[in-house]
């Protein structure tokens, strides 16, 4: 089975794109087949992972709104394991075009589900990851629908938890509607900083509200994970050796164990 995983959170800059693009980084290198959908008009995860986010007819747009074939739009990258489906600014156009569609909601599920049947068992992927945009609009609510789970970065910071009950309440919406297996795969601290109280109280604040559903692995605040998305590098490749690198392989180790136990339960 291939498992679909929206990462979503309508707070800009919380560390989506850079958890969509260095997540799926480390599972590919682990050895998993992964397919990252970058279905946020500003692009981030396709320039990201080095990839030109151009309008050549095959970005996530073409596919959701002209009806171009997945498959064609299928983009290697530089992680073996590791395909695409680029972005470009032209999806900006998509939370209102979309308005149009019957079954407005599930436009991005029926495609990825025409995808992974017309793959092969050699073609197949493990997982296939969502980067949100910064909005609950409908792009958002098309991922959410077309996933099995959600994972939620939460930055620690200030109000961190503040807006987290709107997004909760959209998935308890989509999956009274359209997504009822709907569930939330973890939520995520990130760019955290032990050495502020602050960051410790949202820690600790998290844990006891969501429990076990909190990632285990934090993400430290790194400079290298900052700078490594202006050369188009997941940090596994642009410095193995830093912090962030080691946060996000082990991330991704965990992510694979609590997944196969789940599978085995
Ligand atoms: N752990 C981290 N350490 C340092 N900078 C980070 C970290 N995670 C993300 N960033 C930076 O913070 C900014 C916002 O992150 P991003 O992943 O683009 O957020 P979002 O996709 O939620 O808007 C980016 O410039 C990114 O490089
Ligand atoms: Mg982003």
């Amino acid at each position: 089975m291939t498992k679909i995983i929206s990462i979503a959170n309508q707070k800009g800059g919380v560390g989506k794109t850079t958890t969509a693009v260095n997540l799926s980084s480390c599972i590919a290198t682990i050895g998993k087949k992964v397919l990252m959908i970058d279905v946020d008009p500003q692009a981030n995860a396709t320039t990201g992972i080095g990839i030109e986010a151009r309008d050549d007819g095959n970005t996530i747009y073409d596919v959701l709104i002209l009806d171009k074939n997945m498959k064609e739009s299928l983009r290697k990258t530089q992680i073996q394991k590791l395909d695409i489906i680029p972005s470009n600014i032209d999806l900006v156009a998509a939370e209102l075009e979309l308005i149009e569609f019957k079954s407005r909601e599930s436009v991005l599920r029926r495609k990825i589900i025409d995808l992974i049947n017309s793959l092969s068992e050699e073609e197949r992927y493990e997982y296939v990851f969502l980067d949100c945009p910064p909005s609950l609009g409908l792009i958002t609510v098309n991922a959410l629908t077309a996933a099995h789970s959600v994972l939620i970065p939460v930055q620690c910071e200030y109000y961190a938890l503040e807006g987290l009950s709107q997004l909760l309440n959209t998935i308890k919406r989509v999956k009274n509607s359209s997504n009822p297996r709907l569930s939330i795969e973890g939520y995520l601290l990130t760019m955290f900083d032990s050495r502020l109280k602050l960051a410790n109280q949202v820690e600790s604040e998290l844990r006891k509200f969501f429990g076990e559903r909190v990632f285990h692995t934090k993400i430290a605040r790194n400079v290298k994970i900052g700078e490594a998305p202006s050369f188009g590098k997941p940090i596994i490749i642009y410095d193995p050796q830093s912090m962030g690198a080691q946060n996000y392989m082990e991330l991704g180790k965990e992510f694979i164990r609590r997944n196969e136990a789940a599978r085995k339960s």
